[in-house]
């Protein structure tokens, strides 16, 4: 007799397709003292402002603690709104801006408001995991859109746009591959998804974290109401805020407001005071340049590294402008998810690349997180890596 009790619990259909992270099942390996990981997607914590916020946190309690702590409006808190609108590149009107907490909320809301089961959403290839996370509740079909060092390529677009609901792109610094849309590729890709009539969702958590010079100007800036655009403070203040943005057309707007009232009625007040306060006299304009001087030191380090470590190998990487991850492609008959226990026998763990293809994944591709280890560790992974890709190249199977 099974001692299992049948479970009471009839589960919906769309929580059936709820899988685990397959990365996270991935990473588990990694989970282990001593390893070097170049895997998370976690900001580097030297650049968290803690005494800024423990000012901040004082002043907002002392000032306004009674609101502080009461339940606010949905939209979000209505300085932090005019300072995005504020912050960001071309006319946005406060009304538009919706504060979310963080910025996969919105990617949540997005799915929520605009995707029937079967809808077409075309996908960069490859694109951010937890989009494809965020979108699969939803049960859409992603269609992956054939992709090059620049972005997405127009051709491609403009052949899979004819019933879609969305373009998912991330023009800045993208993760996974770190690639960023050049200017000529911003004003065909916005051109061609006008035409069409086909809106785009931007996503750009990383636009602010830029080397030598700031990227063009966001896909928004050039057709603001054929875009969704969404922002965050996880990278440029601390991830651990929870507290992320969208500016969304008039048409739409009410749509996602009130999907966010169903989910928690509104972004935590305290938060949004708070950050409100730290960003007061310009903070953010002596803060994010600190970031990018160390993110740009912590990138030359690791291509530094493949350079001399992969001297000899059919190995291609690229040297990102911004943002935390670089992107790797390894020798023929490589499975980079094959490779990973391998390399984490020799205490470094990346993030295969296949799970970032919403299509057919290439195997040999992996991505590397640039900010979160010392320059030292960096030196050390990378030649632990290449010593595990010359083993696996000299052990095929
Ligand atoms: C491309 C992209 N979008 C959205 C997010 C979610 O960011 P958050 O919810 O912390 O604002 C991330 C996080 O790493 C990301 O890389």
């Amino acid at each position: 007799m099974s001692n299992i009790a049948p479970t009471p619990w009839k589960l919906a259909a769309r929580a059936e397709k709820m899988n685990p992270s397959v990365l996270r099942e991935i990473l588990k390996v990694t989970e282990r003292p001593g390893i070097i990981s170049l895997a998370g997607g976690l900001p580097s914590p030297k650049t968290f402002p803690i005494q800024a916020f423990a000012d901040a946190c004082a002043e907002v309690l002392h000032k306004d603690g009674a609101a502080a702590l009461q339940y606010a409006a949905s939209e979000g808190y209505g300085p932090l709104r005019q300072a995005v609108a504020d912050m960001l590149p071309w006319n946005v009107d406060p009304a538009q801006v919706l504060i979310t907490t963080g910025s996969q909320q919105g990617l949540d809301l997005i799915a929520k408001v605009l995707i029937d089961p079967g809808s077409r959403v075309l996908v960069e290839t490859p694109t951010y995991l937890g989009a494809l996370q965020a979108f699969s509740p939803m049960e859409p079909t992603p269609v992956s859109v054939a992709s090059d060092d620049e972005g997405v390529i127009v051709e491609d677009l403009v052949a899979k746009a004819k019933d879609s609901r969305f373009i998912y792109l991330l023009p800045n610094f993208q993760n996974p591959t770190g690639r960023t849309m050049s200017e000529a590729r911003r004003a065909a890709v916005s051109s061609a998804a006008a035409k069409a009539g086909l809106p785009i969702v931007e996503d750009n958590p990383y636009g602010d974290l830029w080397f030598d010079e700031a990227p063009p100007l966001p896909l928004s800036a050039r057709n603001p109401e054929g875009c969704i655009y969404l922002g965050s403070f996880s990278k440029i203040l601390a991830p651990g805020l929870r507290l992320g943005f969208l500016v969304a057309p008039k048409a739409i707007y009410p749509k996602l407001l009130q999907a966010k009232q169903a989910v928690d009625l509104h972004t935590p007040i305290f938060t949004q005071r708070m950050v409100s306060a730290v960003m007061k006299d310009n903070f953010l304009e002596r803060h994010v340049p600190t970031i990018r001087a160390l993110y740009k030191r912590q990138r030359d380090a690791m291509v530094a590294a493949l350079k001399r470590e992969m001297q000899g190998l059919d190995v291609q990487f690229n040297a990102p402008a911004g943002g935390m991850f670089l992107w790797v492609r390894l020798p023929e008959g490589i499975d980079t998810v094959a490779l990973l226990p391998q390399a984490v026998e020799r205490n470094v763990a990346f993030v295969p690349g296949a799970p970032f293809y919403a299509g057919q994944g290439d195997p040999r591709t992996l991505r590397l997180s640039f900010v979160t280890a010392s320059v030292e560790e960096i030196d050390t992974a990378i030649a632990a890596l290449a010593m595990t890709v010359r083993e696996a190249l000299a052990n095929p199977g």
